[in-house]
């Protein structure tokens, strides 16, 4: 049976900081952030959104009625939940109005999550192959003001629909994965900013691609020529280029030039809106698929997913008859084209606003955020959230 990807979608706040005026406001030479790190702008969640309204506006863009029918799992990956014990994706499941006969559930593995409910869905379609799984990659990036991962930060979120048959991708069953416990990046339970070892990360990162891609090759019996593109998890864009550039000398001089160019493809979301953690990948993917109109069905793409503390994992799919068709272009165009920049000061008030935890209420103005579904409040410890597609009708 074919399972894989049948639909995927995007969404990202509306504001975001140039990654030059961040450099001149820190006293960093701005090719640091543009080159030597990679990116160009960095995307910045306003209070009205957080991981379940980002995750939710990333599926409604997706979703048709046979889907909300036809959906019985959903999954959301993320490592910024929300609650300790509460799923997010509950949330996401009656803001969607989602089917209610289907399992809801929230999986952690720091970058990690999305892909181990991608593998899970493979598994609960192969054995219904009429159902569709809703997986959820949602994550805000937090390391801190002035700190060296600052420029590493973001917001944003991928949906996927998982099907039999899919329209877009057709995900092989050779995969090569590897856990070891290490503290390269971690967020203790206490605190809403990431820990992170910045060079070890990035050798681990590296050391776990190197190890899972070996075993790939041979389990799978493939080289890099069987490739069209391989995409990476990003924490930042020069990492995965990092990655790459270890196995470039593998191929052809052709395919070098076809892995490097794709590459660059799959990083232009990422330059504008930054880290999304779980949601990177796939960012990562969707980059490749709506940038490069000229791929081809059959053409084989590689997935790197790293998720610190850590796990890695290497698999492939294969691009299917005009998939181009099923994708929404169009629409993420409209996202980045309808985003406003904020200056470095404003980035930093909004950074540093933050929800309450003592239980009081608070309501927030959502007229300025133009994201359909928002947080509205809180009241008595209970978030409250917006459809604003759904009042409008
Ligand atoms: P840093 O110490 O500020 O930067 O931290 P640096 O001094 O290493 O410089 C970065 C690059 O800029 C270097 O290039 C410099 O040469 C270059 P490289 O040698 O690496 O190729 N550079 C310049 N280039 C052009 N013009 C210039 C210039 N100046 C310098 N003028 C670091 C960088 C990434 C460590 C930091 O931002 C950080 O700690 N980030 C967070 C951790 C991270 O992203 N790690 C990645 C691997 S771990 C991972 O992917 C998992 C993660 O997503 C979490 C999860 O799984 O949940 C993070």
């Amino acid at each position: 049976m074919k399972i894989g990807i049948d639909k995927i979608g995007f969404y990202t706040p509306h504001l975001y900081v140039d990654m030059n005026e961040l450099a001149v406001a820190r006293d960093v030479e701005p090719e640091k952030f543009t080159i030597g790190i990679g990116q160009d702008e960095m995307a910045i969640a306003p209070i009205t959104q957080d991981p379940v309204t980002l995750a939710a506006n990333a599926a409604l863009n997706i979703l048709d009625e046979e889907d909300v029918s036809k959906i019985d799992f959903v999954m959301f990956g993320t490592e910024t939940g929300i609650d300790h014990s509460k799923s997010a994706g509950v949330y996401v499941h009656h803001l969607l109005g989602l089917n209610p006969s289907a399992r809801t559930i929230e999986l952690k593995q720091a970058c990690y999550g999305a892909t181990a409910a991608i593998q899970l869905a493979k598994g609960h379609i192969a054995l219904n192959p009429e159902s569709k799984v809703l997986v959820l990659a949602s994550d805000i990036a937090r390391y801190g003001l002035q700190t060296p991962g600052e420029v590493t930060q973001g917001a944003g979120a991928v949906a996927l629909i998982i099907s039999a048959d899919p329209k877009i991708m057709v995900l092989e069953n050779e995969q090569a994965y590897v856990t070891k416990d290490i503290m390269d990046f971690w967020r203790p339970t206490y605190s809403d900013i990431a820990f992170v070892d910045g060079k070890f990360s990035n050798d681990q990162y590296l050391a776990f691609f190197n190890t899972v891609w070996a075993q790939y090759k041979e389990k799978a019996n493939k080289n890099i020529e069987d490739f069209a593109a391989i995409c990476y998890h990003l924490p930042y864009t020069k990492m995965g280029l990092k990655a790459l550039r270890t196995i470039l000398e593998e191929g052809e001089e052709r395919t070098q030039e076809r892995l490097q160019e794709n590459f660059q493809l799959s990083t232009k979301y990422s330059r504008k809106v930054g880290n999304i953690y779980t949601a990177s990948l796939y960012l990562g993917l969707l980059s490749l698929l709506e940038m490069n109109e000229n791929l081809q069905a059959g053409e084989r793409i590689g997935l790197f997913s790293y998720g610190s503390g850590a796990v890695g994992e290497f698999f492939s799919g294969v691009l299917q008859p005009n998939y181009r068709d099923y994708l929404i272009v169009e629409k993420h165009q409209e996202l980045f084209a309808n985003r406003k920049r904020v200056t470095v000061a404003e980035y930093e008030e909004i950074f540093t606003e933050s929800l309450p935890t003592d239980g009081s209420t608070v309501e927030f103005e959502t007229v300025n955020d133009p994201a359909a579904i928002c947080l509205t409040g809180i009241t008595e410890h209970m978030r409250q959230y917006l459809n604003k597609s759904e009042h409008s009708e």
